[in-house]
Formats: structure tokens, C-alpha cells, sequence
């Protein structure tokens, strides 16, 4: 358009003498232009069917019934555990939140996000490198690295980032390296070792012979990571971390621990299973003690990366490492899911530092989150419910068939306003789908009788298998298997709950009919007197 008007501006000023020579137009004269043939056809290129790709793939999801459907739940800060479906009138109970303790609705950590929100805005800003590092990020990390006894700790936006993160760059730069990964580990560990190309071998779940067998075939000088974690989230079994570590020592490797389910919910200071597992020692310290002073020699120092997330029992959302000084300047400095994105927003931070604070100087909700979880347990078992038996504070209840669990979770939710997601492939092995039910400290009696009585009436209606009928089969995921049952102790010992032989039923009672609220911890408190 621009060069027709100057073309012709041009041509008039020639034209008038303004300008020596007529410029030709750009464009032929319509005499000039041949008559149009026949167009030549497009080339036949077959092209590729996108849509038609991504039904198929659908499909797939749906014969074998994996596809995933997402219920709309809103989470009720002022009436946890409950929650509103798509209607705000349409209350349900939530039995299947990763938001163990219910610190996504702390009094203390909202009033800090609160805070941090309108002092610092919404977001970061930028990376970790421009702009989006400020003294929320490094007091975080300091919480975070004093909790876990360790020089250093470095934030992601999720655990999963973590994960994939620190194993792809530790995996990739170490020369020649090899992963040891647990057959059950979760899908952020898998995808990282394959994100590092090293070699993987995968051990049988938590079994040290097969775990020792791949380690003595490989060459000493050789650098391994063994990966693994402490509680796995979906059938609630814990590693022998100690004996792992011992591994570790006799083969020259290095220990990569996922505490993700167990940060918050284990040790005197909620830094997860290693912690626990020398409970009066770091006890020993007091409340809100950063665990550094008594370090040396327990499992949690003998660990060399501990990897957490701020996003379940913390209640918030982002993910971490914990190491030495110099493990963490190495993933800072390389690790591209670190390097190349956004910062967690001020107040996230903020937050997390104040739960991550608050679950170290307090042990009320975790202890009663263990004890509402043994009631659940307890009562599940009177009833013949198959529950996968287990030390932690996860309950999956055995079902067997995805169809089936699918069925029973929308009938839960349809018919008893309770909702528990079904848990199917790939999450766990077909033939192994369950619902996976996580009790919280809000969980109280009368919201663990609807629960038990809805699931009665779903296992009689759905006709699904009991203990004694997996028991008949020969057992199946421990489930119906004797000498399992029997074996099981839990992670938190009755000494550690406050719980004295003398005295437990009258304060179990009292605790586990007690509302949660801000009169909890003085139960709790007086549980723990009582002993
Ligand atoms: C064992 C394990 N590791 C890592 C993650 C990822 O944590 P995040 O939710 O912080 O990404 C999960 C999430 O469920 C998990 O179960």
C-alpha cells in the first residue's frame, strides 16, 4: 500500500516536472498480466493426523481404564476437613489430602503469607539469578538446612523438580555413573535418572539383598547414587534407611533420600524418617532446635542428599534438597530446573519457613494424626476392610480391580459426601489398584465412623473382596498374609505418641474424640502429661 501511493506520488511529480524520469510502476499493466491457467495441484503430502494421535492415545487411557478424572474440590480453610464441590453449597469431606497436618490453613502461616503478600507482592520477579533472589529464599534455605542437620538446602518450585533436577545433573556430570533406584520409586526420581542418561539399576523394593547383589557387581571407583525414599506414599512402607546407608559406607556410594511424604510428620522436630530414627537424640535438643549440634554419626547426617517437599505436610507448595555446601553450590550452579525459572512467590516462602517452624517446636498434630490413623486402622481391620499393612500414617485400602476402585470412589463421593481418589495404574501395578485414605488431625471420631460405615456399605454393594477373602487366595500386597500382619509396628512407638500402658485407653479416647481447633494442643499436651 505504502510503495502504490509512492509509486504514483513519484509518477505525478515526474509528470509535472518536479522529478527527470518517469519511474516505472511496479505492478504490469492488467493488459500485461496472463490469462490465468490451471492451477497446479498441491503436492500430496500425507500429513500428520494430530488430533487423530492424541484420541487415540485417550482411548488407550480409557480401555484400560487409567484415564484420570479430576473432581472439583475446594478445600475449606475455615472447615478443614471439609470441602465445597463445583456448588458452594455442595459440602463434601476430604479423606485423601496430602495436607497431612493441616497447615494449608495455619493461623500462624497464614497471617505470615498474608503479611508477605501485601509487603512483597504476588510474585518473585524473575530466576533465582535475575532478580528473584531475596531474603525470603535464603531464610528458607536456612530453616531448611539446620532442620536436616546440613550445611546447605536449595528451593525448587515443586519436590518433583527436585527430584528430576539433582538426579539428571548429578546423574549426568558424575563420569560414568550409575543409579540405584528403587523399584518403587516415584515417577520424579525415574524421570531424572533417565534425564541424566547414567546407567540405572533397579532394586527390588526395600530389599537389601538385591540392593547389596547390584552393588558388589559394580566396579569400586565407579561413582553410584542409590535413590530411594522413606515413606512411599502408596502403600505406606518404609525404608531400611540405616542399612542402606551401611550399603552406601561398604560400596562407596551416595544416599539420595526422598522424605517427601515424611517431612512434618516424623522426628521430635518433623524432619521426616532419618530423624525418627534417632528420636531421643535429636529430641534430646528441645523444641524448634536446629538439628546441627547433635549431628554426627546419626542416620539423618550419614545421608548425603535429603530431598523434601514444602506442598504436603507443610502445607504450602515448592520442593527442596538438603546437603553439603558444596553437593548444593554443584546443583545451583548446573542444574538447568533450578537455573531457568521463576522464583517461589515471597509469600510461599514465607509460609513454608513458618510451618517448617512451627511443626519443629510443636508435635500435637503429628502425634494426633498418628493417633486418628491407628483409630482408622483399628476400626478398618474390625470390619475385615483390607488395608495394605503398613508402619506410616498412610492407609490404602485394597480393591484390586481399577474399575472397581473407580466405582467405589464415585460412590463415596455420590452417596456419602466423602471423597477418596481411586488409585489406579500407573500409580500402582494393575491388579493392585486401592483407595488410598490419609486421616489428619481434623479427622475426628465422628467424621472416622461416616467414613467406616460409608466404606462398609460401598464393599457390600460393590461385593469387594475382604481380608479373609484375600487371606483365603493365599494373600495378596501383604494383605491376608499372617506373619505380615503381625510383624507391622508403627514408625511412631507409644512411648514417642505419650501414650503409657496404664493410661492409654482413657487418653486415646480423649485425644481421639477430641476436636481439632486451637483447644487441640492442650489435649495433646495432656496426653503426654498423663504419660
Ligand atoms: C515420593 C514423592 N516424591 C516427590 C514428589 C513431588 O513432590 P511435589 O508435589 O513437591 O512436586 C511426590 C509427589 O507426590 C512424591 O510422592
Amino acid at each position: 500500500m505504502l510503495f502504490i501511493s509512492y509509486a504514483m506520488h513519484r509518477n505525478w511529480l515526474t509528470e509535472h516536472a518536479v522529478l527527470p524520469g518517469r519511474v516505472e510502476s511496479a505492478f504490469p499493466k492488467s493488459k500485461d498480466i496472463p490469462k490465468p491457467g490451471r492451477k497446479p495441484s498441491a503436492p500430496m503430502l500425507s500429513k500428520f493426523d494430530y488430533e487423530g494421535f492424541y484420541n487415540k492415545e485417550l482411548d488407550k487411557k480409557h480401555k484400560d481404564k487409567s484415564y484420570r478424572y479430576f473432581n472439583n474440590i475446594n478445600r475449606l480453610a475455615q472447615e478443614f476437613p471439609r470441602a465445597h464441590m463445583s456448588a458452594k453449597d455442595e459440602r463434601v469431606t476430604v479423606w485423601c489430602s496430602n495436607d497431612y497436618l493441616g497447615m494449608g490453613r495455619n493461623p500462624e502461616v497464614l497471617k505470615t503469607m498474608h503479611q508477605t503478600l501485601d509487603m512483597y507482592g504476588a510474585g518473585a520477579g524473575g530466576t533465582r539469578n535475575i532478580s528473584g533472589h531475596n531474603q525470603h529464599a535464603v531464610a528458607l534455605e536456612k530453616t531448611i538446612a539446620d532442620l536436616h542437620g546440613k550445611d546447605g538446602a536449595l528451593v525448587f518450585s515443586s519436590c518433583y523438580v527436585a527430584n528430576d533436577a539433582t538426579l539428571a545433573t548429578l546423574g549426568s556430570k558424575l563420569p560414568d555413573c550409575v543409579i540405584l533406584s528403587d523399584s518403587m520409586n516415584h515417577a520424579s526420581m525415574i524421570q531424572g535418572i533417565r534425564h541424566s542418561g547414567a546407567k540405572k539399576l533397579v532394586f527390588k523394593h526395600n530389599d537389601l539383598v538385591d540392593l547389596e547383589a547390584k552393588l558388589a557387581s559394580l566396579p569400586p571407583e565407579v561413582p553410584k547414587i542409590i535413590a530411594f525414599e522413606s515413606v512411599y506414599s502408596m502403600c505406606g512402607s518404609v525404608a531400611p534407611i540405616e542399612e542402606i546407608c551401611d550399603l552406601a559406607d561398604k560400596y562407596g556410594a551416595i544416599t539420595f533420600l526422598d522424605e517427601v511424604h515424611a517431612v512434618g510428620m516424623y522426628g521430635p522436630h518433623g524432619a521426616g524418617v532419618a530423624e525418627h530414627l534417632d528420636y531421643d537424640v535429636y529430641a534430646s535438643a528441645g523444641p524448634g532446635a536446629s538439628a546441627s549440634p547433635m549431628k554426627k554419626g546419626t542416620v539423618m547426617d550419614r545421608i548425603d542428599i535429603i530431598t523434601g517437599t514444602l506442598g504436603k505436610a507443610w502445607g504450602c507448595v515448592g520442593g527442596y534438597i538438603a546437603a553439603s555446601a558444596s553437593l548444593v553450590d554443584t546443583i545451583r550452579s548446573l542444574a538447568p530446573g533450578f537455573i531457568f525459572t521463576t522464583s517461589l512467590p515471597p509469600a510461599t516462602m514465607a509460609g513454608a519457613r513458618t510451618a517448617i517452624e512451627y511443626q519443629a517446636r510443636y508435635q500435637g498434630d503429628r502425634r494426633l494424626q498418628q493417633l486418628h490413623t491407628r483409630a482408622v486402622k483399628e476400626d478398618l481391620a474390625e470390619r475385615d476392610i483390607p488395608v495394605i499393612p503398613n508402619p506410616s500414617h498412610i492407609v490404602p485400602i485394597l480393591v484390586g480391580d481399577a474399575e472397581v476402585a473407580k466405582k467405589a470412589s464415585d460412590m463415596l463421593l455420590s452417596e456419602y459426601g466423602i471423597y477418596v481418589q481411586a488409585i489406579n495404574y500407573p500409580t500402582v501395578p494393575r491388579g493392585e489398584e486401592r483407595l488410598r485414605i490419609t486421616p489428619t488431625p481434623g479427622h475426628t471420631k465422628e467424621f472416622r465412623d461416616e467414613l467406616v460405615q460409608a466404606l462398609e456399605g460401598v464393599w457390600q454393594k460393590l461385593k469387594i473382596k475382604r481380608t479373609s477373602d484375600w487371606k483365603a487366595q493365599g494373600g495378596f500386597v501383604g494383605v491376608g498374609v499372617a506373619d505380615k500382619e503381625t510383624q507391622v509396628e508403627p514408625l511412631w512407638t507409644d512411648e514417642q505418641l505419650g501414650l503409657r500402658h496404664d493410661v492409654k485407653s482413657e487418653v486415646l479416647q480423649e485425644v481421639l474424640e477430641h476436636e481439632s481447633g486451637p483447644e487441640m494442643p492442650a489435649v495433646v499436651a495432656k496426653a503426654a502429661a498423663a504419660a
